[in-house]
């Protein structure tokens, strides 16, 4: 199997992020805030790479497009739709309860925390099937970069 490097690193980068937010939950519930915070914090940094490689991929390579049966389109393209929209809410949020942490605003923070948390597992996961979806199960189809699109490529 030939696997994409870059859609590889990235999507391992989700999937650490992911994890490192169970790790960082389960401090909070054995109520160990420096811990919490810092592992918390890795994991916005693995969401910040996953985030780096994937928009210089799609500047600069393309995004590859579905190679599977014509059939599979359409139901992948509203899976795919999903995903980005649990992504860009998990990102959001993201940075919210980051933010509502540092600022020690801990009854916000507390609402947030859990919600942010299953967003982005679930963000995580159909990250994962989407990739599987591209590269692994079928052939990742063509790719164009909007560079590539401007000049005809
Ligand atoms: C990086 C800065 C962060 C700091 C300083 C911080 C700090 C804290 C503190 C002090 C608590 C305990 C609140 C209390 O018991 O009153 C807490 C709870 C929590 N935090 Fe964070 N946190 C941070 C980031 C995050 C992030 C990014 C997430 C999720 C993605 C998160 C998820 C949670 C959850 C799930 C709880 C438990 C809420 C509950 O009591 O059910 N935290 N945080």
């Amino acid at each position: 199997m030939n696997l994409p490097l870059l859609p590889t690193i990235s999507t391992f980068f989700i999937v650490l992020s992911a994890v490192l937010v169970a790790i960082g939950w389960n401090l909070i519930r054995r109520r160990n805030i420096e811990a919490h915070k810092k592992v918390m914090l890795a994991a916005g940094a693995a969401a910040l790479t996953f985030f780096i490689i994937y928009m210089s991929r799609t500047i600069f390579v393309g995004n590859t497009a579905f190679g599977g049966p014509d059939e599979y389109k359409l139901i992948y393209t509203i899976f795919l739709i999903f995903h980005i929209c649990l992504a860009t809410t998990g990102g959001i949020m993201g940075l919210i309860t980051i933010w509502l942490g540092l600022k020690n605003r801990l009854e916000k923070h507390r609402k947030f925390g859990p919600i942010t948390s299953v967003i982005w597992f679930f963000t995580a996961i159909t990250g994962v099937v989407v990739y599987l979806l591209l590269y692994v199960i079928y052939e990742g189809g063509h790719t164009t970069s909007v560079f590539k699109a401007i000049l005809g490529g």
